[in-house]
């Protein structure tokens, strides 16, 4: 199986940390580098999480760049009451000994893809601060790009606010920065979205089994899904980003149709909602006096939600009994 060059942006975060496991350990993903911004905790405490993510997982090789501290309009806000204090649970685990990269993460980003042979692809999973940046700053590099398959956005709901998903509603400008760079460069684009994004779950029996191995990589992805069970006072939690890495690795396990998106940037109570365009009659379409977004992305409206947890699950604890 020939692996494929990523490249990830995160705020890790509970769920890119079980994204990082992942991307780090698969044998499918040849990661080559991941650049940390601001969004569920501050960039600093992202970086700590990031490296100390990278160490358990044995991936010292892979360059780690600290990005934006804060969105390119808004003022940084952060989901201390979903990842915890330290945006990766409050679990305790120490620090990684290794510094990030002394390159801004929007150098490093161009360093890395200037000096790919291949293709690379870019995995977001957080606000798109540094992203944004990159195509503004050295848009060249964007070229060397395979597809951006980001966790992102939704169709149908919010999570943020009842209009907008946290990563875009944290930095909608950058997000409509990408799509429309993308859009214009001919970069294929995935939106992994909410209406995906809770459906690949894993249960805290499953992560009782994950800590029982006793291995750090296991136990850190068991101790991540209990903390996200008790925090949400359920008994499965979802691997969040980490379906955007399963979409990478396993692109039929998610099904999805390209559909014109765009960012909402000026509404009230709408602000960072992306605007999907699902409707189908032509009469409408041909009426409508904003006319048809830009941006055509790969929506993700379906998962195979057991695929992808198992997939994950299979990763981060190798020969792990098939889950009943
Ligand atoms: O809306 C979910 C997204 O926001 C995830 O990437 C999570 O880590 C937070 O960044
Ligand atoms: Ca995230």
């Amino acid at each position: 199986m020939r692996s494929i060059p990523v490249v990830m942006d995160v705020d890790t975060g509970v769920d890119d940390a079980c994204a990082l496991l992942l991307a780090a350990l698969h044998p499918a993903i040849d990661l080559r580098a991941v650049t940390c911004v601001g969004g569920n905790t501050d960039v600093d405490q992202v970086t700590r999480n990031t490296l100390a993510v990278l160490e358990i997982a044995g991936r010292d090789d892979v360059v780690v760049g600290r990005g934006a501290e804060r969105p390119l309009i808004e003022r940084a806000v952060h989901a201390r009451h979903v990842h915890g204090d330290d945006g990766m649970g409050d679990l305790g685990w120490a620090r990684s000994t290794r510094d990030p990269d002394p390159r801004h993460a929007v150098q490093l980003l161009r360093d890395v893809l200037d000096a790919s042979p291949e293709p690379v692809t870019l995995v977001p999973t957080a606000p798109m601060t540094n992203i944004a940046l990159l195509a503004r700053t050295h848009p060249s590099a964007l070229r060397r790009l395979e597809r951006i398959v980001f966790m992102g956005g939704a169709a149908q709901r919010g999570n943020a606010t009842a209009s907008a998903e946290f990563n875009v509603f944290h930095d909608p400008e950058a997000t409509a920065i990408v799509l429309e760079t993308a859009a214009d460069l001919g970069i294929p684009v995935t939106m992994y979205g909410l209406d995906v994004f809770y459906d690949p779950t894993v249960t805290r029996d499953q992560a009782r089994s994950l800590i029982a191995a006793g291995d750090d990589v296991a136990r850190l992805a068991g101790e991540l899904v209990g903390f996200q069970c008790d925090r949400f006072g359920a008994e499965q939690a979802t691997i969040g980003d980490a379906g955007a890495v399963c979409a990478v690795i396993d692109p039929a396990g998610t099904g999805t149709t390209p559909l014109p998106v765009r960012v909402e940037l000026a509404g009230t109570w709408s602000r960072g909602r992306t605007i999907v365009e699902m409707r189908d009659w032509t009469g409408d379409l041909a009426h409508d006096p904003h006319g048809r977004a830009d941006a055509v992305i790969d929506v993700a409206l379906e998962v195979d939600a057991r695929r992808y947890a198992d997939l994950w699950l299979e990763t981060v604890r190798p020969g792990a009994p098939a889950p009943a």
